[in-house]
C-alpha cells in the first residue's frame, strides 16, 4: 500500500489528516444517498455483534475482520462500541484504506488496515489472526460473483469461532425488477437520492471527482486506478442466492434479519 510519503508534493501530515477527515465525512453522506437508513444498519449489525459474541464475557480483545471496508466506515461503528477491538479492515482499494486510516489514526487500538482482493484466496494470508469473533461487511460483496461468493463464506466459516457472527449488509435484490410494486421500490429510491442530493449529499460520481482533484493523493489516485482497473461488471446475486451460499458453507443458522427496498442485512451464525 502507498504511504503518505509517496505523494509528489507532500502536505505536512496535519493537513492530509484534515484532508482525510473531510472526504470521510462526505463520503458517509455520499453513501447516505443511495442507502437511507444506513445508520440504522450499522446500529443493528453492532447489537448484534454484542449479543452474540459478548465481548463483555471473552476475556480478552473482541476480535472483528471488516470485508470491503471502504474508508472504514463499519469499522468505525465498531470501534465506537467496542474502543478496545481488535479490528482489521480489508479492500481492494488502496486509496480508501489510505483516506481511513488517516481519518482514524486515533482510534483507541488502531484498526489493523489491509489491501487486499477477496476474489484472490491469498487475501487470508495476509490477515494478522486466524479467529474473528465476527466477520462484517457492508455494501461491497455485491460485486463478487456467486462463485467468488461461495468460495467467500466458505472462507469467512472457516475464519469464525465457534459461534461466531457474518453479518453482511449489502445491496441484496429480491428478484429481477417486473410488476408494479418492483417499479415502485425503484421509484421511492429516486425520490429518496433526489431528496438527499438537493440536501447537499454529493452523488458517488461527484465524491470521486473531488478525489481526484485532490494534488495530495495523486499516489492513491494512482494506485486505485491500477487495483480497480481489474474489477469488472457484475450482477449482483440475489438475497436467495446469499443465504443458501452461506447454509452451503456450513452456517448453522442464517437469516435476514433486516431489508428496505433492495438492501438488506444478512446475519449467518458458524
Ligand atoms: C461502496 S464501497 C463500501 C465501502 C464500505 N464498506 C462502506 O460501507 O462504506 C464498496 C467497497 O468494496 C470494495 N471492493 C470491491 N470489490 C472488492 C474485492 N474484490 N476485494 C476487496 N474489496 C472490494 C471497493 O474497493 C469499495 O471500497
Amino acid at each position: 500500500m502507498s504511504t503518505p510519503t509517496d505523494a509528489p508534493n507532500p502536505s505536512p501530515a496535519g493537513d492530509r489528516t484534515a484532508l482525510a477527515r473531510d472526504l470521510v465525512a462526505e463520503w458517509e453522506r455520499q453513501q447516505e444517498v443511495y442507502i437511507a437508513y444506513r445508520e440504522n444498519r450499522f446500529a443493528l449489525m453492532v447489537d448484534l455483534v454484542e449479543l452474540v459474541a459478548r465481548p463483555a464475557d471473552l476475556g480478552r480483545p473482541l476480535r472483528v475482520l471488516d470485508l470491503a471496508c471502504g474508508p472504514g466506515s463499519a469499522t468505525k461503528r465498531v470501534l465506537a462500541r467496542f474502543p478496545d477491538a481488535e479490528v482489521v479492515a480489508i479492500d481492494l482499494d488502496p486509496l480508501l484504506v489510505e483516506l481511513g486510516r488517516l481519518d482514524q489514526a486515533e482510534a483507541t487500538t488502531g484498526p489493523t488496515w489491509l489491501v487486499g482482493d477477496l476474489r484472490d484466496p491469498a487475501w487470508v494470508t495476509q490477515l494478522p489472526h486466524t479467529e474473528y469473533d465476527a466477520v462484517i461487511s457492508t455494501t461491497a460483496l455485491h460485486w463478487l460473483t456467486g462463485a467468488e461468493l461461495s468460495d467467500l463464506y466458505a472462507t469467512v466459516h472457516g475464519l469464525l469461532t465457534p459461534g461466531g457472527v457474518f453479518l453482511n449488509g449489502d445491496y441484496l435484490p429480491a428478484r429481477r425488477p417486473s410488476g408494479r410494486v418492483a417499479e415502485l421500490a425503484t421509484e421511492v429510491g429516486r425520490m429518496r437520492e433526489e431528496r438527499a442530493l438537493t440536501a447537499g449529499a454529493q452523488a458517488w460520481e461527484t465524491w470521486w471527482e473531488r478525489v481526484r482533484a485532490v494534488p495530495e493523493l495523486a499516489s492513491e489516485v494512482a494506485a486505485h486506478d491500477a487495483a480497480l482497473g481489474q474489477r469488472r461488471e457484475n450482477q449482483a446475486p440475489s438475497r436467495a442466492f446469499h443465504l443458501e451460499a452461506l447454509r452451503e458453507a456450513g452456517f448453522s443458522d442464517v437469516d435476514l434479519v433486516w431489508h428496505d427496498l433492495t438492501e438488506g442485512l444478512v446475519c449467518a451464525l458458524a
